[in-house]
């Protein structure tokens, strides 16, 4: 490598916290102790411990209470927020490429003035959107990296079929076995790395949270269902899509499909 560009490129120590954190918290078919903390078979069977969780600590005992009045009725946007839910699995039907479309025109890909519909630190965007297609009416079942740019789905040359894939992949069944398609996003840390340093681990993470919310409200706009998942084998999508697990790795997904009858709000 060229001296120039090697001083142009951030120094990474070999025991670096971000790397070591991120290989941690990786779940494999192996190693279950990051899915399942020590506690997790206690808490499930314990409805009391479930019941407290999920309380804020911020509810304390004051004087002075206010009730929120809102100034409002519910705009669109808050409509498609108190709605949302998350689908355990999915109806029949297929999704419409068009609908697809909408999602990722709206979220990921930049618009004429060059903004996206999920903020990134520093605009440096680390993530990138994979698809894996099984049911999308007007687009061929197979695996799809996004171009923002141009606002194209561009099909990778891979073998591999998507709905076995996500069959072997995911933790979840119900949504691997019958989602219309699945969004992985993949994490170049190195992006945001130049600029932030260690505190850039946080900001890709968060940002996969910014970008997920953003397509799981656009999809339920257009009626269509989605799950975030955190269920699958990193290893295993990594390896599929070339990615060393080190510089580049997915951080997280979504599946999206039409709703099931009982499901559908
Ligand atoms: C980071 C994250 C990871 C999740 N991973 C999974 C998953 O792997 N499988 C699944 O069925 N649901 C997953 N969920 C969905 C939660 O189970 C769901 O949000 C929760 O039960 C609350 O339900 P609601 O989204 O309908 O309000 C995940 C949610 C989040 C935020």
């Amino acid at each position: 490598m060229e001296d120039s560009l090697l001083k142009s490129l951030p120094w990474i120590p070999a025991d670096d916290p971000a790397e070591n954190y991120h290989a941690a918290a990786k779940l494999s078919p192996w190693v279950s102790e990051s899915f399942s903390g020590p506690y997790a078979f206690e808490l499930a069977n314990d409805p009391e411990a479930l019941a407290g969780f999920g309380v804020p600590s911020s509810i304390v005992d004051s004087a002075e209470r206010h009730p929120l009045v809102p100034a409002t009725e519910p705009t669109p946007v808050g409509t498609v927020l108190r709605d949302r839910h998350s689908a355990t699995g999915f109806g029949p039907s297929q999704v419409d490429f068009g609908q697809l479309s909408r999602i990722l025109l709206d979220t990921a890909c930049t618009s004429p003035a060059g903004r996206r519909g999920a903020p990134s630190a520093g605009a440096l965007y680390p993530l990138d959107v994979y698809l894996f297609v099984c049911g999308v009416r007007g687009l061929a079942s197979g695996i799809y990296s996004l171009d923002p740019f141009a606002a194209e789905l561009n099909r990778l040359r891979i073998g591999k079929d998507p709905r076995t894939f996500l069959s072997e992949t995911l933790l979840f069944q119900d949504l691997a076995e019958s989602s219309a398609f699945h969004v992985f996003f993949i994490a170049s840390f190195a992006r945001q790395r130049i600029k932030y340093g260690q505190r850039s681990y946080r900001f890709t993470l968060l940002e996969a949270g910014h970008l997920a919310q953003a397509m799981i409200m656009s999809a339920q706009e257009s009626g269509i269902a989605s799950c975030p998942v955190g269920g699958f084998i990193d290893q295993e999508v990594d390896d599929l899509l070339c990615l060393d697990g080190v510089e580049q790795s997915v951080v997280y997904s979504v599946a999206f499909g039409t709703a099931r009858r009982r499901d559908a709000a």
